[in-house]
């Protein structure tokens, strides 16, 4: 499988696949192949433009049919990356909003499905259990106590610090019951588990989601948030070129989604990427994909266990991906993730991979700590390190990672 990569030759053993991934080989000759076509989206009227936009537009129904996306009911917005898109549904939603102004997220986010909502909204944080799993009997405490108020459930459909898969189906089943919707951040998720949003007239259908083809073996600059075509109509949050059926000095018609919704020049050699990505994963097959991994993560959980002087930070329990955070006697972690690049060849990361309420409760500070953390310059910042893998990686890298780490 590895040598569906371009990196096959670099070398390095990387387990830090949850920042981003390298790109499949298809990845690049997709890209190399359609440059000489490449011109502009929309608005020439040349052969190649012509070929250009066919090519952009019709990606959308592929990329929407892998994450079991209605076409009729659903529409996909390209943008960066996931970042981009809960910022942009952040922002839509605000605007329809009315009473619903509250936004329940979990105490177990990134940064990114956190903050973008704490700028248009109320934020509840669902909690979580001792050993950070998801608390859903404090997550439904919150949905009934301030039914009818809530927008959307915002949770994370696989942590990027423990690795564990939230029952986002049970959670939207709830949330639908309490007259919310739910938003599903798929970055970590997307290509490492199939995933399906289901009909619309399912009770525990997914509303939105987001990811990044930089995670998902196509690192050209794009990512894409999905949802129901109607809650993008109107007005976008970021206007200009490409956004609209008529202007004149004091009048303008907006176009429909998703042109509305994606200003100026878009990133078309990015749709190809991403695109030649979900064929890859379609012909590697994402069961197959998540069996793999699966097997490794049980095989670096037995190994590391046996590391004398380790803290680990999650659980074993299935559902999960092949994220696993942890410390080593008392080394700080970068330096160990330092020593692990230098001496080893293996690449890590460490530190609290922007989510640090998270990483707060699982390493257990105290609000004092954590002050005093905040307003220190001099002191070093506490973390974790993290190992994660994809579809390529093999047991035999992980038992150089367990020699190193016991004989550190
Ligand atoms: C769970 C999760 N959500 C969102 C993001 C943000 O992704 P991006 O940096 O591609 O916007 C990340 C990135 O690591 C993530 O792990």
């Amino acid at each position: 499988m590895r040598n569906m990569l371009i990196t096959e030759k670099s070398g390095e053993i990387n387990f830090d696949n949850a920042a981003t991934t390298p790109p499949f080989k298809n990845v690049i000759k997709a890209v190399k192949e359609f440059a000489p076509f490449y011109s502009s989206v929309h608005r020439g009227s040349g052969k190649n433009s012509r070929i250009s936009s066919g090519m952009y537009e019709a990606s959308r129904s592929e990329i929407m049919d892998f994450f079991g996306a209605s076409s009729e009911r659903d529409v996909l917005i390209y943008l960066k990356n996931t970042t981009e898109a809960i910022n942009k549904l952040s922002n839509q939603l605000a605007c329809s909003a009315g009473k619903k102004n509250i936004i329940i997220a979990t105490s177990m986010e990134h940064h990114s499905n956190d903050l973008p909502w704490r700028k248009n909204f109320s934020v509840l944080y669902a909690g979580i259990t001792p050993s950070g799993r998801l608390d859903m009997n404090d997550l439904e405490t919150k949905l009934k106590k301030n039914a009818g108020r809530v927008r959307l459930v915002a949770v994370a459909a696989a942590s990027n610090v423990t690795g564990y898969v939230n029952p986002i189906h049970q959670i939207a089943e709830l949330s639908h019951k309490y007259g919310a919707e739910i938003f599903a951040d798929c970055a970590q998720y997307a290509a490492h588990l199939p995933f399906d949003m289901k009909k619309r007239d399912a009770a525990d259908h997914i509303d939105y989601i987001a990811f990044s083809a930089h995670k998902m073996y196509a690192p050209f600059g794009i990512g894409a948030l999905i949802g129901p075509r109607k809650s993008f109509e109107g007005a976008p949050d970021y206007s200009g070129g490409g956004t609209v059926k008529f202007v004149t000095a004091n009048e303008l018609i907006w176009d429909e989604p998703p042109n509305n919704q994606e200003a100026g020049t878009p990133n078309l050699l990015g749709a190809i990427a991403l695109l030649a990505a979900i064929k890859s994963l379609k012909c590697l097959d994402m069961q197959k994909i998540a069996e793999h991994e699966a097997e490794l993560t049980d095989y670096a959980f037995k190994n590391l266990k046996s590391v004398v002087g380790i803290k680990l930070f999650s659980d074993f329990l299935k559902p999960r991906i092949g994220v696993i955070t942890f410390n080593l006697k008392n080394i700080y972690h970068k330096d160990l993730a330092d020593a692990l690049s230098a001496k080893a060849g293996i690449a890590v990361r460490s530190g609290c991979f922007c989510a640090q309420p998270y990483v707060q409760r699982l390493l257990g500070l105290s609000v004092e700590e954590i002050n005093r953390y905040k307003t220190s310059v001099s002191l070093r910042r506490p973390g974790m390190v993290r190992i994660s893998f994809g579809f390529y990686n093999r047991k035999k890298e992980l038992d150089i990672l367990t020699d190193f780490l016991q004989n550190y």
